[in-house]
């Protein structure tokens, strides 16, 4: 039920801080350690390679993701959008394991790679926030998302929830195979948590953006670099399909060999800044487009913020940025398709679920 709220998704992007507890409570062994079931530990250590297959929100999610099995656990991943997958596939190491993420646990064109890699003999893991899900059932492994149901078409929680577990998931696997891990995951995600509420406490912040930037627009574009550019692709697609305005991600660096030629007076640019080693080099990209005619909006993390900036996020662990950037993004496009007399929770052409091929 969504209460005193207005619609499913405003309700589902304020659920994010308890989801996070929720999901750390649920990974927790006894002694407050992280902990996964041990089959897919094993499973994770014995792969050579993993094959992340998903679609949409959740393609995005495991982009995200791939970043953090590589980083901590250092095992190459690989990551498919689904309907590609099945015609298209790559050659495949020698020892894959099978990543599906999904949301409903019942997209169609999932389903048919799962059934395929199953044909071919592969393990598969499936992380969904349906227990008894399709995926889930047909599947080796399941891991749950504990987000609780997302009704609203425009997937929020659950994204932030998939992050969140595949963090758990690499931290753990890392652990297993004996590489330091120099953080401590659980405070980690408390602090994100933490961030997560004050950026829900600032609607009126992300309202007003939304009027300013996107009020009128045709089209908006989402810049980053490094896992910037893997929350931009959200924020884009979050945008698009309830607020119905043309919206791409850009990684930065591509901007000049071809897409700054849309870039007309006045055209949102929206940065995300939230990476140290990459923020001269985005900010200088935010000037090719501002040169241009463009109206930047800079998102920041504290600590690499300018005056520039238009909002600035908490400080949290630079792997975990994309738990955090995310919600101003989330926000904004809430608003823009409000001001835009959207269906929000229903946006035309789509389902909530995409059963067919
Ligand atoms: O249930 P799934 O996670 O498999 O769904 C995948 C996509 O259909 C889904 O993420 C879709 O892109 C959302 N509407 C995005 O908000």
């Amino acid at each position: 039920e969504k209460g005193t709220y207005p619609h499913y998704m405003l309700k589902e992007i304020d659920e994010q801080p308890l989801v996070m507890r929720k999901i750390v409570q649920n990974y927790q062994d006894g002694e407050g350690e992280l902990e996964i079931d041990s089959d897919i530990v094993k499973a994770m250590k014995d792969a050579d390679r993993i094959y992340v297959i998903a679609a949409g929100t959740s393609y995005h999610a495991g982009l995200v993701g791939k970043q953090f099995i590589e980083k901590l656990a250092k095992i190459p991943v690989e990551v498919h959008i689904s309907s590609e997958f099945g015609y298209n596939m790559p050659l495949l190491s020698e020892k894959p394991l099978f990543i599906f993420i999904s949301q409903s646990g019942e997209t169609a064109d999932s389903r048919q790679v799962l059934v395929q890699v199953k044909e071919m003999g592969y393990k598969a893991l499936t992380i969904t926030n349906v227990p008894g899900s399709t995926l889930s059932r047909e599947a080796d492994y399941t891991l749950l998302l504990h987000a609780g149901p997302e009704i609203a078409v425009a997937s929020t929680k659950a994204y932030t929830a998939q992050l969140a577990v595949l963090a758990i998931l690499a931290e753990v696997t890392a652990r297993g195979i004996g590489h330091e891990v120099d953080f401590d995951l659980v405070q980690e995600l408390g602090i994100v948590a933490t961030a997560m509420e004050a950026l829900c406490d600032d609607k009126e912040e992300f309202e007003s953006i939304a009027r300013e930037y996107l009020t009128v627009t045709r089209n908006a574009f989402f810049i980053g670099r490094g896992i910037d550019f893997y929350v931009g692709l959200e924020g884009a697609l979050k945008l698009k399909e309830i607020s119905y305005i043309q919206a791409e991600g850009f990684a930065g660096g591509e901007l000049k060999h071809g897409t700054i030629a849309l870039i007309e007076e006045g055209t949102p640019v929206i940065a995300l800044a939230t990476q140290d080693f990459v923020n001269l080099s985005i900010r200088g990209n935010v000037k090719e487009v501002a040169a241009r005619g463009a109206n930047p909006c800079i998102i920041s993390m504290s600590g690499l913020e300018t005056d520039e900036d238009r909002f600035v996020i908490p400080e949290v662990h630079s792997l975990l940025t994309p738990l955090i950037s995310v919600i101003p993004l989330q926000l904004i496009s809430y608003y823009a398709a409000l001001h835009r007399d959207c269906d929000v929770d229903k946006p035309r052409n789509l389902a909530k679920s995409v059963t067919v091929e």
